[in-house]
């Protein structure tokens, strides 16, 4: 018969034998909110189950209770337990116990994932955007770490949704880490299903870069949002390619993991923000980072403010403390001119507390989701039809409204606004507001395969990343492109701008050639022993790696947007190429089932090897989004294409849509009656 001691001898790598104290929660570390528990009695019992497996039998009636415990308050198991003491953050990679280096660079990265002061809810394995976390629990996490610590350069680590398969036999030249989270079986990805597997502990929710471990704090999206906001002022407000958003006001609301960015880029950007946020402690956060430089308290307050910097044409970030809709039904009362407006709460989860209800604090809206959700969800949906009415009115007063990639505007049409779609009826035809994608990110970024490539200097040394940001900003031709000079002065200025929050990494957008060329120049860097090792990465959130019909391939018109492909191919093609690590999720920033993305890590280490990854995978990387946009006939990515072509007459070769008259298919159209 099998026992469970013929079991724990058939492994070397498990949970200690020890049971450990269960650690105090330090007071001020924000926690989650209790998730949606949809199990009936049966089913807990079997999330009790999928639990225990990682513990030894020992333990089962003790951990049993606690695990419990954990699911009936909390909506999920998290097994606090075994979540080490103290502060957790990603330290320099010489201190992380392994056999290779690549074991040890992940350890840096998902630690920096956990961090307190990086992390959304970090006694809750959740980094950012509500719900993105590195693992589902603390069993999990500590037998990653075990995996990478005995991980070696002929094996490849396999985790499905945070939990390590296993070590498998491959090659050098294979992945060492291969990870995916979220994805289901088509009849099953829908919110129903979805609910029930994460509860019962079989499931995670990657988000992107937090399943991905390359979240690299809010400083990750600072530069993806100047560009939007700088380019949505060029676009709207004829502000010449050298000229800034000084003067202009920008209207947002979330000061979080991710909308935490809006304050610091409008700044960047020379302009004034203003940014509703309900939770004072998330306030205080980027207060304290100087990532918003004042907080008020009044409507009133906040846009008087507002208009003495723009009347200076000064910049300043301001944190309103309260509920956005607050902040614009004054703006609508009171005739205030807003230039720029969007929304960054979490509406990929409105009723699972991503979205705060007005009328509420957000100690009530915690409250109510633990002990009404049906009222919660109702009144969700007011505001959020509310919400609407006062954007609609904005912008009839000129306000240039964009959807910034959080899945706003669906969830308006969830909650019951058929006018906000183009055709009355349902989002197949989009919305009557844009996305921050289909007018900015895309024709002007994504189409040319410029997209959020970051790294992370792995000695922890800021001085190494001083050095990396030069050696950049000298790969750069600012006279190339209008993008070419805006990443130039981004980087020239980001060490001024204080970004780093965490570990030592950088973000810089780059496109397929100019991300080679620093890549090839960092490696012989660390070659020359100039710097430590680089963990070289992006946001999923890029040209090729994500399949999002609502955010990243908004801009994508010939019908294909509903497709995965895309982000399927990129993360093979990542695996084919040796990518250090290759990840591939369902839903990231717009919810499940609305969005594959995929990311990868590439450490660099200074070897031949490694020039040679850089070449070829991370070409494709990019590329392959740029192809596929082309054959939609994005007008820039086909012009990338044959650019490409022609400078690359035996490596690739991309395939170009041939263009048909409208006139043509109109005629041939009319002819058939
Ligand atoms: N555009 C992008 O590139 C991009 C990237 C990452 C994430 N996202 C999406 O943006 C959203 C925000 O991400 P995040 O990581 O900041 O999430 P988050 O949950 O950390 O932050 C959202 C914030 O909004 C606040 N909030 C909620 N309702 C509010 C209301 N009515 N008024 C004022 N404040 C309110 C919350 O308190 C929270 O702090 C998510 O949906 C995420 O998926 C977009």
């Amino acid at each position: 018969m099998l026992t469970n001691l013929d079991i724990s001898k058939a492994m070397t790598i498990k949970l200690d034998d020890d049971l450990l104290e269960t650690p105090e929660f330090v007071k001020g570390i924000r926690r989650a909110p209790k998730r949606e528990l949809v199990l009936n009695q049966e089913e807990i019992g079997l999330a009790l189950k999928n639990a225990l497996r990682y513990i030894p039998e020992k333990w089962h009636e003790k951990l049993a209770s606690e695990f419990l415990d954990e699911l009936l308050s909390g909506g999920r198991i998290y097994g606090y337990r075994f979540r080490p003491k103290g502060k957790i953050y990603g330290k320099p990679v010489s201190e992380y116990k392994g056999n290779c280096l690549a074991g040890k660079a992940m350890q840096v990265m998902i630690d920096n994932n956990l961090d307190f002061d990086v992390a959304l809810y970090p006694y809750e394995l959740t980094t950012y955007g509500e719900t993105g976390q590195v693992c589902q629990n603390w069993m999990q996490y500590r037998l990653i770490k075990k995996c990478l610590e005995v991980l070696t350069e002929n094996q490849t680590l396999v985790v499905s949704s945070g939990h390590p398969l296993g070590l498998f036999e491959s090659s050098t030249d294979a992945p060492r880490v291969i990870l995916t989270n979220g994805l289901l079986v088509g009849e099953y990805d829908n919110q129903k299903d979805w609910h029930k597997a994460i509860s019962l502990g079989v499931t995670n929710y990657g988000q992107m870069t937090a399943g991905g471990w390359m979240y690299i704090g809010p400083q990750g999206i600072v530069h993806g949002t100047y560009n939007t906001l700088l380019n949505a002022g060029r676009l709207k407000f004829n502000i010449p390619d050298e000229g800034d958003l000084g003067g202009y006001l920008f209207v947002s609301s979330g000061l979080g993991g991710m909308s935490g960015a809006q304050g610091k880029s409008i700044e960047i950007a020379n302009g004034v923000g203003l940014i509703a946020e309900v939770d004072y402690s998330r306030i205080q956060t980027r207060f304290n980072q100087g990532w918003i430089k004042k907080v008020v308290k009044s409507p009133a307050d906040a846009f008087k403010l507002a208009k003495e910097y723009t009347d200076k044409r000064k910049n300043i970030s301001i944190g309103f403390c309260g509920n956005i809709i607050d902040l614009l039904e004054y703006a609508v009362n009171k005739n205030i001119k807003i230039d720029l407006l969007s929304d960054q709460t979490s509406c990929h989860v409105p009723y699972g507390g991503g979205y705060c209800p007005q009328g509420l604090t957000f100690k009530e809206r915690t409250e109510l989701l633990k002990t009404d959700k049906e009222k919660f969800i109702k009144l969700v949906n007011q505001s959020l039809a509310h919400h609407f009415g006062l954007i609609k009115m904005l912008v009839g007063r000129g306000t240039y409204f964009f959807d910034y990639g959080n899945s706003f505007l669906k969830a308006i049409y969830d909650a019951g606004v058929k006018e906000i779609c183009k055709n009355g009826e349902n989002p197949n035809d989009g919305f009557i507001f844009p996305s921050y994608v289909e007018d900015i990110m895309g024709p002007l970024l994504f189409d040319y395969g410029y997209g959020p490539f970051r790294w992370v200097c792995l000695s922890a040394k800021h001085q190494d990343l001083l050095k990396t940001d030069k050696a950049a900003m000298e790969c750069i031709d600012p006279n190339r492109r209008f993008q070419d000079k805006d990443n130039y002065i981004w980087i020239k200025n980001a060490d001024r701008n204080k970004l780093v929050v965490g570990t030592q990494a950088r973000i810089l957008y780059q496109d397929a050639a100019g991300r080679i060329k620093i890549a090839l120049k960092f490696n012989e860097m660390v070659r020359n022993k100039e710097v430590g090792p680089i963990m070289l990465g992006r946001d999923h959130h890029d040209s090729g790696g994500t399949d999002s019909p609502f955010r990243e391939t908004a801009n994508i018109r010939d019908g294909s947007n509903v497709t995965a492909d895309m982000a399927t191919q990129c993360f093979a093609g990542n695996i084919a190429r040796g990518m250090t690590m290759v990840t591939l999720h369902n839903g990231g920033g717009v919810g499940i089932g609305k969005a594959i993305n995929g990311g990868f890590g590439l450490v660099l280490d200074g070897s031949e090897k490694v020039d040679i990854i850089i070449k070829k995978a991370i070409s494709w990387d990019v590329l392959g989004g740029v192809a596929r946009r082309s054959w939609a006939r994005n007008k820039h990515a086909v012009e990338t294409a044959i650019k490409h072509n022609k400078e690359n007459k035996s490596g690739d070769h991309i395939t170009i849509p041939y263009l048909v008259s409208e006139d043509l298919l109109e005629r041939a159209i009319s002819r058939r009656g």
